[in-house]
């Protein structure tokens, strides 16, 4: 039987690195019956200029009966000057609350391969491999009430509110104990319940979801300081779990552990894991079309699909060994590039990772 998958390719560089994703998907395709079943639908930029709005209800609802979403990037300059309620963004943010992926799985893994790409000296990130589990449907992101209002005296007044209710504090921290499962059993819980009282029950939540888990040990960790320790020594985590914000920021930091945040794949669950799956970065306008995207995180993007919804980890296991493959052949994108390797582009990094298969 084949398995749907959903495609939004979305808005800058998303079609090109999504494209590079089919790719890969496609050489995977080799038996008499075809693995996938692929449909493309508008989101984002590209749903508005078609539709009118970022989220079309007929993508919705070839989401909710697709078995996997393969996402590219929404948003750019072009659709900056619109409502927010009708911004690119809203539109992601709108399929994630609709499905309900609550569970956002962002590995940073240091290939040994790129460990000069990174900024960091390469001492510190060599051997990496975190993971961020971000809580993806509540919090600022979605808490009401928001909004920009006026004060009495006519000056505006910008506003959004930081609310997370037991029950998506408690589900998240499971998605993210039984991960540590998986790995070397341990968690940090980062927070700032120094300040705020939505952590604080957070902080409390997760030592409650700690107890049921013997083999997993549980710290926390105030969000400041994660943000410097993940810099100064980013080998002592293993699983992160946090809130939506602190989660969007602290991915992109790790990101760059990792030589670029071109590397860092995505896979938002909800609690049956069906999943979209995503690059961590964003539509890239400033190099829209010039064919110099990284697409290895779509790429691992999928594989992440092909694991957690789709019942292959073989195949992932297969595009995760291409990947490296084709960075021991010294094949790089330019953001990834160091003294002696080889620069190529989006198509052809999307090639040779097909062809390594
Ligand atoms: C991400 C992105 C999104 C987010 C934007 C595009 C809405 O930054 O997936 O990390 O903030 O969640
Ligand atoms: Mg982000």
């Amino acid at each position: 039987m084949s398995s749907k998958v959903l495609v939004l390719p979305g808005d800058g560089i998303g079609p090109e690195i999504v494209d590079e994703a089919l790719k890969v998907l496609e050489a995977l395709d080799t038996g008499a019956d075809a693995r996938f079943e692929i449909e493309r639908a508008p989101i984002g930029g590209e749903a508005i200029d078609a539709c009118g709005v970022p989220l079309p209800e007929p993508t919705l609802e070839r989401s909710r009966v697709c078995d996997a979403i393969l996402l590219g990037a929404v948003g750019g300059p072009r659709w900056d000057g619109l409502a927010r309620e009708i911004r690119p963004e809203r539109g992601l943010l709108a399929l994630r609350a609709e499905l309900g992926v609550f569970a956002n799985l962002r590995p940073a893994i240091a290939y040994p391969q790129l460990a000069d790409a990174s900024t960091l000296k390469a001492d510190v990130v060599r051997g990496l491999d975190v993971l961020i589990v971000r809580e993806l449907t509540g919090g600022i992101y979605f808490g009401r009430p928001r909004g920009i209002r006026a004060r009495e005296d006519g000056c505006r007044e910008g506003f959004n509110t930081l609310v997370y209710a037991e029950d998506e504090i408690e589900r998240v921290c499971r998605a993210a104990f039984d991960a540590a499962r998986r790995r070397s059993g341990r968690v940090c819980s980062v927070d700032k319940a120094n300040v705020l009282e939505a952590s604080e029950l957070w902080r409390e939540v997760a030592t409650q979801v700690a107890e049921e888990y013997d083999d997993v040990e549980l710290s926390h960790m105030y969000v400041d300081n994660a943000a410097m320790q993940l810099v100064r020594a980013p080998k002592q985590f293993d699983v992160i779990v946090t809130s939506n914000m602190f989660g969007d920021i602290l991915s992109d930091l790790a990101s760059m552990l990792t030589g670029s945040i071109g590397m860092l794949p995505s896979a938002s669950l909800d609690a049956s894991g069906k999943g979209l799956y995503e690059p961590i970065h964003g539509a890239a306008p400033d190099i829209v079309g010039r064919g110099v995207a990284n697409p290895l995180a779509t790429i691992l993007s999928a594989a992440m699909m092909l694991r957690y919804s789709l019942d292959a980890a073989d195949l992932a296991d297969r595009i995760e060994r291409a990947v490296a493959s084709v960075l021991d052949r010294g094949l790089r994108t330019p953001d990834i590039e160091s003294p002696g390797t080889t620069v190529v582009g989006t198509r052809e990094m999307g090639d040779a990772v097909a062809a390594a298969l």
